[in-house]
């Protein structure tokens, strides 16, 4: 239902995007990841129609978005990096001016609804200004959701607020993600996984990588983690001991309480070879865990290079 294709983005000498594709079918709720400066906002905006894309095109319902800006603009509900919003007006009166805007018909019925859906109602005559940041985004969000738009377009939409302002903005996602196409950036990882259904990490402007959490998380390539502790050897022992296995990486290795720590990285799951080795030395294995996958490694992983 929204298929981008080929999107490539230059400011003067900056390439922001560099040939993004992504197809989001329609209903789904799909997270955007990736490190500052990634070009998470370059492709909201481009899709959002407020800025056009140097090259490669963004179609919504199969149209596309630089030759059908105002068809477009109303099919999508957007909330930017930084929400706009008129800091001198009452939230009533903002939210009032927003409906005539978007020609809502019933607006006092329209403007309760959204006030129970996103929260504010104990705030609805408060000027904005005097708004926490949790609150902001939730009158912006109400904002986005005037005109009950098919698709909601979510600029990082917990930044800097409180856990449990997070979790509040988290859930009317999720509420709003069982009837509509949502799309929304993100740094934290843990709300791609449980807010949506998709994640998608984008990397100097490339998709790095595209599926389900758990898909991301069971890939071949996200490699196994061990985290182990060993009394007897010194640090300088461990680097020896593992010097003859293949494509392995020791992270944190460093003196613990009863022993040495740390973390052994590899391709494949190397239990066994580390089991069997050890028994031909005088050190005592006290800890062997295999590490599930985070997101937050795979990540760390994908993006790291070059960061
Ligand atoms: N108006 C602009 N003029 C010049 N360069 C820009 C402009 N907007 C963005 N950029 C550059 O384009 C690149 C992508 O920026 P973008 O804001 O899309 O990243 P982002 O993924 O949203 O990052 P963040 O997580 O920090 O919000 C960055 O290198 C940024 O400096
Ligand atoms: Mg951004």
């Amino acid at each position: 239902m929204i298929s981008i294709e080929n999107l490539v983005k230059d400011y003067g000498e900056t390439r922001a995007l560099n040939g993004l594709n992504v197809e989001i079918p329609r209903g789904q709720v799909i997270g955007l990841l990736g490190p500052n400066g990634a070009g998470k906002s370059t492709t909201l905006r481009i899709l959002t129609g407020y800025i056009n894309p140097s090259s490669g095109t963004i179609k919504v319902k199969g149209m596309d978005v630089c030759e059908h800006p105002i068809e477009v603009k109303k099919l999508i509900g957007y909330l930017p990096e930084s929400a706009p919003l008129y800091t001198d007006m009452l939230v009533y009166d903002y939210l009032n001016y927003i409906a005539d805007i978007r020609g809502i018909e019933n607006k006092p019925d329209r403007i309760k609804e959204l006030a129970g859906l996103c929260g504010i109602m104990e705030v609805m005559h408060r000027p904005v200004r005097d708004l926490s940041k949790g609150y902001k985004q939730r009158v912006g969000l109400a904002q986005a959701l005037m005109a009950d738009p098919e698709i909601l377009v979510l600029d990082e939409p917990t930044s800097g607020l409180d856990p449990n302002q997070i979790a509040e903005i988290r859930s009317i996602i999720r509420e709003i993600g069982r009837q509509k196409t949502v799309i929304f950036s993100t740094h934290i990882l843990s709300e791609a996984e449980a807010a949506c259904s998709r994640v998608v990490i984008i990397n100097k402007g490339m998709v790095a990588a595209d599926g389900s959490t758990e898909m991301l998380k069971n890939a071949e390539n996200s490699g196994q983690s061990i985290e182990l502790i060993i009394d007897g050897p010194s640090i300088a022992d461990i680097k020896n001991f593992f010097e003859d296995f293949e494509d392995t990486s020791i992270i944190d290795l460093h003196q613990h309480d009863d022993g040495v720590k740390f973390e052994i990285n590899s391709k494949s799951d190397l239990r066994k070879d580390i089991y069997l080795k050890l028994k031909d030395t005088d050190w005592v294995l006290l800890e062997m865990v295999q590490k599930k996958q985070s997101l937050e490694n795979i990540f760390r992983d994908i993006t790291k290079e070059g960061e």
